[in-house]
This record gives structure tokens, sequence and C-alpha cells, in this order.
């Protein structure tokens, strides 16, 4: 292997084209393709930022080529020649230096390298776990070092635009408490306090708080938390948030202010010019046309509600659940009546998993006639009701779900995404925000029967629904604002309630008495005593928002290092086990197997 010598980088290997014929340039890079053509060698020499062609002629340095004869995939080269304009047929309109190469004349081979473990060079099915394990070479293949090079576009532009509006950046601790953001904590244990465990934070919510009450006025910092909960293409257990918190503002600011966030943001990374303000949607209209709080609006197929008049029909399961005081809601998959037999059963299987007891249809045939297994249960005035409630003409399909309001808004929700994906309405490149507004406070769980905040416990309840806290909380709506973009959830926040009294009242909602309530969240209860300003924020996922302006299907491609769906490293093997005198010095003694 060589040294650098005396060769300096003159430019990078996208910088080249049709300007530079004739210069001497030299290049730094690794080997991508070689082919050796009757004596003339090519080599696709590639570095973080774009491939240029090198050739290898025996008529321009014979010694050279001579040398080049070894070379293979992945060597470490540098290179100097001079820049030449391909002969007119050979020019590549896919790279954008198609149009030159570089004739060599002086080779330094820096490093050899084994054969790599998959090719870098195609889009070859590499199974996740070996890319995870050989992450630095899969983080080689230029889509994924442009993923990169696009989540380092999107910081610095939020940065340099929260900057310019007079926000600090500063950090909060990884050390910590629990945070209420409501996923399981990740937990460290303290040594020099037996007994004791640190948690990393979900989210540094309630640190951001302090900070407004510090008298800090704009916070932000791009920063990690971490979450222990079962993982999803848009779920890591460690992820990135852009999170934000100013005083004395309301949600109209937080809003203005994060639009023209994300609209800077779209401009700098994608050269899209979005002009707000963003639509915007109630929780309750969210959930009624489109069945969840996370609308993707690129697409109709909107829910509509069939309750009223399922409950005089003669379908007895329709009927029963409208009786009972449940929903029955449809969709129109507009034109899908050419759907098999085959492929409704599966999608009847397929929604199962979000609760379905069946999933009904009706292909729309000529006036206004059904082709259905449920047809005969209904009078001619019901179908026609409720074929003009769907607004279904001939060659539709209609889909109906009858069940517990949550029910039917979740599988119907659901349904709806999964024919879009199916009759490829899902651009990638078409992108709508949407803001969802006016959130229920708390729901009622079922299970634990207790409520539960929607957002975290700090949301300020509306002001005039304040006196309903007592009487009937699930009927009193927040202060928080979600930002949806194509059907993801990329950001939320809220304006906070900074009245200790109302803290604890709201607290007390939640089934929260008043001695956990100071264990936990005493320091913060304090604070709000000693002089809190109104504030509010909100926070972004980084992650989902590069996924989505990278048209990734998953976070992992937009996150350097990213972990399995059991939440492993395959790069480190983390996690690991670690030695029993370590966990002695930790005071824990271990139940598992060794
Ligand atoms: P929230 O819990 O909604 O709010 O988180 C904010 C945003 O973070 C992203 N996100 C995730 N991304 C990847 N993997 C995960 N496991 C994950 N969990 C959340 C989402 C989400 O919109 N403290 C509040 C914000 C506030 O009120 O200001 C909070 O953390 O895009
Ligand atoms: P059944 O009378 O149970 O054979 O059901 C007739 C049709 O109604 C079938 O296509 C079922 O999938 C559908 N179905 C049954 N229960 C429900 C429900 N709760 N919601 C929607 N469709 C249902």
């Amino acid at each position: 292997m060589e040294s650098m010598g005396n060769l300096c980088r003159t430019h990078f290997c996208n910088d080249l084209g049709k300007q530079n014929i004739g210069e001497e340039v030299t290049l730094m890079g690794w080997v991508l393709r070689r082919r050796d053509h009757g004596g003339v060698i090519f080599i696709d020499l590639r570095d973080r930022d774009g491939i240029t062609q090198i050739v290898f002629n025996p008529e321009i340095n014979p010694d050279v080529h001579d040398k080049a004869h070894q070379i293979r995939s992945e060597w470490v080269l540098a290179v100097r020649g001079r820049v030449e304009a391909r002969p007119g047929d050979m020019a590549n309109p896919k790279l954008v230096t198609g149009e030159i190469e570089v004739l060599i004349d002086e080779l330094r081979i820096l490093n050899s390298s084994e054969t790599p473990p998959f090719p870098l060079d195609e889009d070859t099915e590499v199974s996740d776990n070996l890319r995870l394990q050989y992450r630095y070479l899969d983080l080689r293949r230029p889509e994924m070092a442009a993923n990169l090079i696009m989540r380092h576009k999107a910081v610095q532009s939020v940065r340099n635009y929260l900057n310019d509006k007079g926000f600090l950046d500063i950090e909060t601790p990884m050390l910590t408490r629990s945070t209420p953001e409501g996923a399981r904590d990740y937990l460290v244990p303290s040594r020099v306090n037996s007994g004791k465990f640190y948690a990393l934070p979900q989210s540094p919510q309630l640190f951001k708080q302090l900070l407004m009450i510090a008298g800090m006025d704009k916070y932000y910092q791009i920063v990690k938390c971490f979450r222990d909960e079962d993982l999803r293409a848009d779920r890591q257990p460690e992820f990135t948030q852009i999170d934000m918190e100013l005083s004395f503002v309301d949600e109209e600011q937080v809003i203005a202010l994060n639009e023209g966030m994300i609209s800077t943001l779209f401009k700098d990374t994608l050269g899209l010019d979005f002009i707000p303000p963003f639509p915007r949607i109630t929780y309750d209209e969210s959930m009624a046309r489109f069945g969840t709080d996370r609308p993707d609006i690129r697409f109709g197929m909107e829910l509509v509600d069939l309750t009223e008049i399922a409950a005089g029909c003669g379908f007895k399961v329709f009927r029963s659940i409208a009786d009972k005081g449940g929903a029955v809601r449809a969709i129109n998959a507009k034109g899908c009546a050419t759907f098999t037999r085959k492929e409704l059963d599966v999608l009847t299987d397929w929604v199962v998993q979000f609760g379905a007891k069946g999933l009904a249809w009706v292909k729309m045939k000529a006036d206004g006639e059904w082709q259905s297994p449920i047809a005969k249960f209904f009078t001619d005035e019901e179908r026609a009701a409720i074929t003009t409630a769907v607004d279904a003409e001939e060659g539709d399909l209609l889909f109906f779900g009858a069940d517990t309001q949550k029910v039917v808004f979740q599988v119907l929700g659901e349904l709806r995404v999964e024919l879009a994906k199916r009759l490829d309405f899902l651009k990638k490149d078409d992108f709508q925000f949407i803001w969802v507004t006016d959130f229920p406070l708390v729901e009622y769980d079922e299970k634990d029967k207790r409520y539960q905040a929607l957002h975290h416990p700090f949301t300020a309840p509306k002001e005039e629904d304040i006196e309903k806290l007592d009487s009937d909380p699930g009927a009193v709506y927040s202060r928080a604002y979600d930002l949806v973009l194509n059907g993801t959830e990329i950001g939320g926040g809220s304006i906070r309630i900074h009245q200790s009294s109302l803290q604890s009242k709201v607290l007390e909602v939640l089934g929260i008495g008043e001695q956990e309530a100071d264990e936990k969240f005493g320091f913060l209860l304090k604070a709000l005593e000693l002089g809190a300003p109104p504030h509010g924020g909100l926070a972004f996922g980084l992650d989902r928002l590069l996924m989505i302006i990278t048209g990734s299907d998953s976070i992992r491609n937009v996150i350097a290092f990213p972990k399995t769906q059991k939440a492993t490293c395959p790069l480190t093997e983390a996690p690991a086990s670690v030695a029993r005198k370590q966990l002695t010095e930790l005071h824990i003694r271990p139940d598992w197997k060794e």
C-alpha cells in the first residue's frame, strides 16, 4: 500500500463536468465498478458526493496501466489525470459527470479491500441485517450517502431559521427522571446510589418548560429521545426531535412560526415552495372523515356515517350495533368493483388485526344495483339512501365497518390507506400538510378504568372547558396541535399549563394523586409556583420528516446507525452481556441464565 505522497485532492467526484475539460485534477475515492475493455481499464471512482469515470490507457502511461490491473472493488485510490470529453456516444446521461472522464497519469493505491459481503453497485436485494452489520459499507452507497447529506441540510436549515428567530440552543440532561410521554423508559442503574435508576428522556418536555420558567424565552434543541416501545417503520427506540418551546405565545404564534420553519426546510432541502398557512382540521372532523388523527389527504375515499340508515335496516349485524350506540360507516373505493372475491377475502382477513369482526362490501352494478352478500337485507329505499350517501356509481366498491365508534374508525381509517397503497394513490413527491387541532384533553382507558392524557399531562385545557374538568373530563378539549404530513404525524405540541393549581387539577383527573404527583413532578409543580410565564411549544420527529423528504420506506434509511426491529445493533451487537462484576457494582443481581 502507498501513501498519498504529495497528491492532494483538487475536486470531489461529482464536481467535474465539461467546464473542467483539459484541467489536471486529483481525486480520492473508492472503486465502485471496474471494466477491462480490451486493454483500456475503466473504473467508476466513488466518493461521498458522486462518481467519476477514470481511465487507464496503456498508450497514456503503460506503467500506471499495468499497476491498475490488480485493482478490485472497494479499493481506495488517489489518482491524478486530465479531464477529457467522453466520445459522443459514450456519454452517460445518468451520471452528473457523465460527459467527461479522467485519463490517469498517476495512481496511488492507498488501501485494498476484501470482497465486500454484498455488492455496492447494484440494486440487489440485501437483507437489512447484513446492511446494518456492515453499515459503513451500506452508507457508501450513493443513495444512502444522499440521505445523510439531506439530513445535514435539513438540520442546518432548521438551525439557521431558529437562530434567526432568536432561539437559544440549550442542552438538557440525558440521565434524568422518567418523563411522561407514555412509552416505557430506558433505565440506567446508578452505581453510587444503590437501587436508584436514571431514565433516559422520552423527550426534554419538563426541562424545556423549566427553561421557560428560567426566562430563556425561546429554546430549541436537536435532541435524542429514548422510548422503549414496539418498533415499526417509523419508530426507533432512539430517535431525534427538533424540540422547541416559547414563552408569551398562543397556538397561532407557534403554528405560524413552525409553518415558516417547515416551508423553509422544504425550500432548502427539496427546493419546493409551500406557502403558509397550511390547512387545518379539528380532531373530531379528522376522525369522522378519515378515521384517524393523522389524516392522509393526498386522496379522497373518506368515511361516511351510515349509522342512522343502519339503525332501521334489516341486516341484523348493523341494526343491533346501531341500536347499541355503535357506529356503521362506509368508504367508497371508486372504480374498484373489479376486485376479485379472493382480494376481498384477503382484505377481510387483513382488517381483523384492527378489531374488525367482518368487512361487508358492495359492488355497484348498473342502475344502482348492488352485488353483495348483504344486498338482500336492505330495502330498495335503504340501498338508494346508502348509494346516495356514499356517492356511489357503477363500478365502485363499498366497504362497511360496524362496531364501536373506535373500532370502526380504526378499521376504515387503516383500510382507506391500505386501498390507496394498492391503488397507487400515494405519490411520494406529493407533500400534503395538515394541522390537527382541538384534541380532547383526555380519553378514557377502558382497560385501566381511568383517563389518559391524549398528548401529555402538561397540555393546557381550552379555557372555556376548564369548568368541565370535574363534571365531564371527556368533554374537555385541549390546546394541542399536531402537524401531519402524508398520513404521518411529523410533529406535535401544545400550549402548556402554567398555573400550579390547574396542573394539580389535571393530574388529579388523570388519577395521579397528590402524593404521586409530588413524587414524580414535584419539581415542576414547585416551579409553576415561582413565576411561570405562559408558554407552549412543539417537537418534530426529525427522522420521520427526513423519511418523507427522501421518499424512504423506513426511518432507518435516514439514520446513520439505526436499530433493528428488535432494538438491536447488528454492527456493534448491542445490547450485549456485561461482566458480573459490573452488575455487582451496580447493585444488580441477575435472574437470567448466562
Ligand atoms: P411526541 O411524543 O408527539 O411529543 O413526539 C414528537 C414527535 O416525535 C416523533 N416520534 C418518533 N419518531 C421516531 N421514533 C419514535 N419512537 C418516535 N416517537 C415520537 C413524532 C412525534 O410527532 N414533548 C412532546 C412535544 C411537545 O409537546 O412539545 C413530545 O415528545 O414525529
Ligand atoms: P354474516 O351475515 O356474518 O355472514 O356477514 C355478512 C357480511 O357482513 C360479511 O361480508 C361479513 O364480513 C360482514 N360483516 C359481519 N360483521 C361485520 C361488522 N361488524 N362490520 C362490517 N362487516 C361485517
